[in-house]
């Protein structure tokens, strides 16, 4: 039996999570769920956007599942993302895209995994304000988190049996901060012979990305750019709806879709549950649970290859109950 954090969170936050949570008790894994809070709900009912009693219960667990969070526009204080990556030095953000079928995308064979910084770059929140007329923000970056995450990628290459790590930079106008970055990625280079590397502009990158995807396999860059490319990087799936992800420390982390809570549909039963039970399955496969996680995948593929059993938000007309119901006979079946 697993104990393992859950964040509902906010919008369709909590449809998602119930749809997740039922999918995966019916694979068999056995998890003692504590259900915490945290952000608008949370400082509703305890004062504080983050709870000790949620940091707590991650910091015992070491593991958490969390659900998308509202983040109020313009009042300010720090995105509660940004402080749990902070807190629990969850350093590494592994975001992968790969096809499914039947979901209809202008490109087939992808199957690329961005590994983003995540704690530091612009998101330090370093900025200051100079006269009213100037802001200074400061991009941090440093030698320490940049060896730690190419370490990173080069190990995920290595136990997922990957071929490449491509390095993303802005090196040649950031020349000091993603300077020292690419010169990080060099010297971790020399510890793993056995993969291939690449460096390659952000800007071009992002060409790259949107002509010719499937040349890409592992991707390693500042947390900034990893932020925008791996929404991108969704969109050459079939969207946020299926986007999942995982934030990696060394003895901790955290699991969550990429959207938002997606206030608009919240409420409808029309929400796409696939990103947040697509990092349950991540985590799954994190605690070992390689079972069960197949189990869930192969009723998802099967459930997709009907074609008719889609979501919204990918063409289909399954609302959120439907689609998790047939996912679990699919398990079953
Ligand atoms: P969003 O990702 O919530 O929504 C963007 C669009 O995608 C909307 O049209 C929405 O309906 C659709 N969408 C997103 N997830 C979907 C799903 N699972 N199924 C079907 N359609 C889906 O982004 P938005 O509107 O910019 O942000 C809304 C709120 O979410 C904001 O407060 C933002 O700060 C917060 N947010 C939280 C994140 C987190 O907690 N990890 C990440 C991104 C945004």
């Amino acid at each position: 039996m697993y104990n393992i954090t859950l964040i509902e969170g906010d919008g369709i936050g909590p449809e998602i999570v119930s749809s997740t949570v039922k999918i995966l008790e019916a694979s068999g894994v056995k998890i003692n769920w504590e259900r915490c809070l945290a952000g608008v709900k949370a400082r509703e009912k305890t004062g504080k956007l983050l709870p000790d009693e949620t940091l707590n219960s991650i910091k015992k667990n070491k593991v958490a599942l969390k659900a998308p969070l509202l983040t109020p526009v313009g009042e300010g204080f720090k995105s509660i993302n940004v402080t749990l990556r902070q807190y629990f030095n969850l350093y590494a953000n592994v975001r992968p895209s790969k096809n499914l079928p039947s979901i209809n995308t202008p490109f087939k064979n992808v199957d690329l995994v961005v590994i983003r910084e995540n704690t530091e770059d612009i998101y330090a929140g370093l900025e200051k304000e100079i006269d009213k007329d100037t802001i200074h923000g400061i991009k941090l970056i440093t030698r320490r988190a940049s060896e730690n995450i190419c370490n990173y990628a080069f190990n995920y290459a290595l136990k997922n049996k990957r071929q490449e790590v491509a390095v993303v930079t802005k090196a040649n106008i950031s020349k000091l901060a993603d300077g020292m970055f690419l010169n990080c990625f060099r010297e971790v280079q020399k510890k793993y012979p056995e993969i291939k590397t690449r460096e390659i502009l952000v800007d071009n990158l992002c060409m790259q990305l949107v002509t010719n995807p499937s040349q890409f396999d592992v991707l390693v860059m500042p947390n900034l750019y990893g932020d925008i490319v791996s929404d991108l990087c969704a969109g050459l799936i079939g969207g946020l709806g299926v986007a999942k992800s995982a934030n990696m420390g060394d003895d901790c982390a955290i699991f969550e879709a990429v959207h938002g809570c997606a206030p608009d549909i919240a409420g409808k039963n029309i929400a796409n549950p696939m990103g947040l039970l697509g990092s349950a399955v991540m985590m799954l496969k994190y605690l070992g649970e390689e079972d069960c996680a197949q189990k869930i995948e192969n009723a998802l593929e099967k459930t997709l290859d009907h074609g008719g059993i889609l979501p919204y938000d990918l063409g289909g007309k399954a609302t959120l109950d439907e689609f998790t119901d047939k996912i679990i006979e699919n398990m079953t079946v």
